[in-house]
């Protein structure tokens, strides 16, 4: 089948390479022309494992442009374009931008994989003209590419049988479950497993303060609490919070969205909250074992929001990086991967010419640096090392003093 792509980020380059895998046909189009450039050539603008191999593998089968009308003879166009959130609520201007266009060149049926409140893909539907349905993504950066392969689920959103019918058919490789919806109940199931997975790590970090309180370990509540199959083991890890692309705005959509038609989901808008104080938790922390931070050198290790990625974008690593700066640190990074306006240097450099530390993302190069870490003031917000072989200068996130 050809396919089109609109959107060429981490989820429509995840689509595309692994439809072109099934040996389909890609059309990917982005407004942003360094990155068609860069995919022209073979050059993927993001880091994600096994990306740029699958881009090589399948590259024959895969066009980049910035022209709208190679999307003509499409048969199924796949909306994977940014929804920022401008004031706390969704911005759909790049939705409604692509829709627009592809109504000026193509008649094949739109899929929207973007993250869309309720509603959106009647819009699209009104603004186009064609079949549309609503196809939402649940993969995890850092893991997109298996994640788009073997989905715990496929949900297809369809007022149109025969739509919905061709996008099912399109992942039947998968072997996921398929769930057949409305549109607005596909865009909302995406919604509600975001907002649930944040309230569980919002949840265990409220925990985690008590812990450190009462001088319990989070860990070990977490690691019980978890073997209950009905509360399950993931998304109970303690930390500085939660970043990235998603949860960030996907709460802030939801449950603006939510109050705009008259109702309050409070209990998301709490974890938007506890989220929120997470940075100040991990200064509050490093202030403990090292005193103020004026004038001091604190190395941040880990900028991404999370291992295996270079995204930034929301990173709580980041939120911590301006904190420090408020309050007058030179502030040193190192990630293996992810970039920012911070000095970068290596690891080891890191550590040597910092009066402080904090973890701020969990990459595995940072498991076992207790030997190196020892003895300076080290704050654990990721909870990778073993406290038992670090000195008194430590604290971790859900530990309190040992
Ligand atoms: N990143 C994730 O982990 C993830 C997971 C599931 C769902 N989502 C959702 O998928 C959508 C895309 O996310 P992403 O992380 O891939 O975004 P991204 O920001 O990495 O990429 C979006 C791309 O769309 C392009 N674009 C914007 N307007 C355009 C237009 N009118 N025409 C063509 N291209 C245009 C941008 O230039 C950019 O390259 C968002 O709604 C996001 O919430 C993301």
């Amino acid at each position: 089948m050809r396919i089109g792509i609109v959107g060429l980020g981490v989820v429509g380059l995840s689509t595309g390479v692994v439809l072109a895998e099934q040996g389909h046909e890609i059309v990917g189009v982005d407004i942003d022309q360094g990155r068609v450039h860069g995919l022209q050539c073979r050059r993927p603008p993001i880091y994600e494992p096994g990306l740029e191999e699958a881009l090589n593998r399948n590259f024959e089968r895969m066009k980049f442009s910035t022209d709208y009308s190679s999307l003509s003879d499409a048969e199924v166009i796949f909306i994977t374009v940014s929804t920022p959130t401008v004031d706390g609520r969704i911005y759909l201007g790049y939705v409604f931008d692509a829709a627009r266009k592809i109504k000026e060149v193509a008649r094949g049926v739109i899929a929207i994989k973007s993250t869309v409140v309720p509603g959106t893909a009647r819009k699209v539907k009104e603004i186009t003209n064609l079949k549309v349905v609503s196809n939402p993504e649940f993969l995890r950066e850092g893991n997109a590419l298996h994640d788009t392969e073997s989905p715990d689920r496929v949900v297809i959103g369809s007022d149109d049988k025969e739509a919905g019918d061709l996008i099912q058919e399109l992942w039947s490789f998968t072997k996921a479950p398929v769930i057949r919806t409305t549109t607005d109940e596909a865009e909302l199931i995406k919604y509600a497993a975001n907002s649930f997975l944040a309230v569980k790590v919002s949840f265990i970090n409220e925990i985690a303060n008590l812990c450190e309180r009462l001088n319990c370990d989070v860990n070990v509540i977490a690691r019980a609490i978890g073997l209950d199959k009905r509360i399950s083991p993931y998304f109970l890890s303690a930390g500085l919070g939660w970043g990235g692309s998603c949860f960030p705005k996907d709460t802030l959509a939801i449950t603006s969205f939510a109050r705009d038609v008259g109702e309050k989901l409070r209990i998301v808008e709490a974890a938007i909250e506890v989220n929120q104080e997470r940075p100040f938790r991990a200064l509050k922390l490093l202030k403990e074992v090292m005193g103020e931070v004026r004038g001091k050198t604190v190395c941040v290790l880990g900028l991404a929001f999370k291992p295996n990625t270079d995204d930034t974008r929301e990173s709580v690593a980041l939120k911590v990086v301006n904190l420090l700066r408020q309050e007058g640190a030179m502030v040193i990074a190192y990630d293996p991967k992810a970039r920012s306006d911070v000095e970068m240097v290596t690891l080891d450099e890191c550590i040597t010419r910092a009066d402080g530390v904090i973890i701020a993302t969990e990459w595995d190069e940072f498991r076992g640096l207790e030997p190196k870490l020892r003895g300076k003031p080290v704050v654990d917000g990721r909870r990778v090392l073993d406290p038992a072989k670090m000195g008194q200068e430590f604290r971790a996130i859900g530990l309190g003093v040992r």
